[in-house]
């Protein structure tokens, strides 16, 4: 069974940034294989991580439903989605990315959906860890049949709209079939004047127990303004040291178990 971490906030708060220093976390330090999953049709994860997407599991629905490809002889229909999906994945020497896209039209999600849960199932026999890089919440997790989350990394800015935004995340996830064994909040892009009264007394009455809180940083800013992948950023960097530390206290206490 995978350990798998699941990212979820609001956008532009810093999943991706984060679901990347994990990965890099797992792939340096643990020195193990990881999927990462870009789960938000919003993709991103491959550009922190610095790779080159060609095909999602949103490309494979279309092709499949919206232009009925044309499905070699011999091979049936699940096998073919489940191959197509496979020749998705990009594969790097230590993780593995699989991107979800956006289908086209509105009613396109479930379907998608399905591949990807039904492909996050039989993943778990394959990779030691699993990050998946989710939308706002993770309603498209919802009814996996197998082990569901170990670690939901709960990503919020320092301002009210985001505490409020992460209570909602947060509300909505609760009410999904899904199994989280920890949850955690992480404050994300703190400015140097650090965190408001108002917002430090809003995130208390939210009852959110946070568990770190990372800074707005240069380098990271840096990094992806021009085009740079998060990996190479400074082993030294104090967001990714931030990132250490916490799954050093979670993912590390899990793979001595
Ligand atoms: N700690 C940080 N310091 C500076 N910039 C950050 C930090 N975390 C994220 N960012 C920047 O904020 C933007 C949104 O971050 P991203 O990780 O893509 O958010 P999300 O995945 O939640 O949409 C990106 O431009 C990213 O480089
Ligand atoms: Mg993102």
């Amino acid at each position: 069974m995978s350990y798998t971490i699941a990212m979820a906030g609001k956008g532009g708060t810093g999943k991706s940034t984060i679901a990347t220093l994990i990965i890099r976390y797992i792939t340096e330090e643990l020195g193990k294989a990881v999927l990462a999953v870009d789960a938000d049709p919003n993709s991103s994860l491959g550009i922190s991580l610095g790779v080159n997407v060609e095909g999602t599991i949103a490309d494979i629905r279309d092709d499949v439903v919206e232009r009925r490809a044309k499905i070699p002889a011999g091979m049936s229909k699940d096998r073919y989605i489940e191959y197509c999906i496979e020749e998705s994945i990009v594969e790097e020497n230590k993780f593995d990315l699989l991107t979800m896209g956006r289908p086209e039209g509105p009613k396109c999600y479930c379907y998608a959906n399905n591949l990807l849960r039904k492909y996050l199932d039989n993943a778990e026999k394959s990779y030691p860890y699993i990050v998946i890089d989710n939308e706002a919440g993770m309603e498209h997790l919802s009814r996996r049949t197998t082990n569901d989350v170990d670690l939901l990394v709960i990503a919020f800015e320092s301002t009210i709209i985001g505490v409020h935004t992460a209570k909602r995340i947060t509300t909505l996830i609760e009410s999904l079939p899904i199994r989280i064994k920890d949850k955690i909040y992480v404050i994300c892009k703190v400015p140097e004047i650090g965190i408001s009264e108002k917002v430090g007394s809003e995130i208390a009455k939210a009852g959110f127990e946070v568990s770190v809180r990372i800074p707005f940083n240069n380098e990271i800013y840096d990094n992806i303004t021009s085009g740079e992948s998060l990996l190479q950023i400074s082993k030294e960097n104090i967001v990714y040291n931030e990132i250490k530390n916490l799954m050093n206290k979670y993912v590390m206490a899990s793979a001595e178990k």
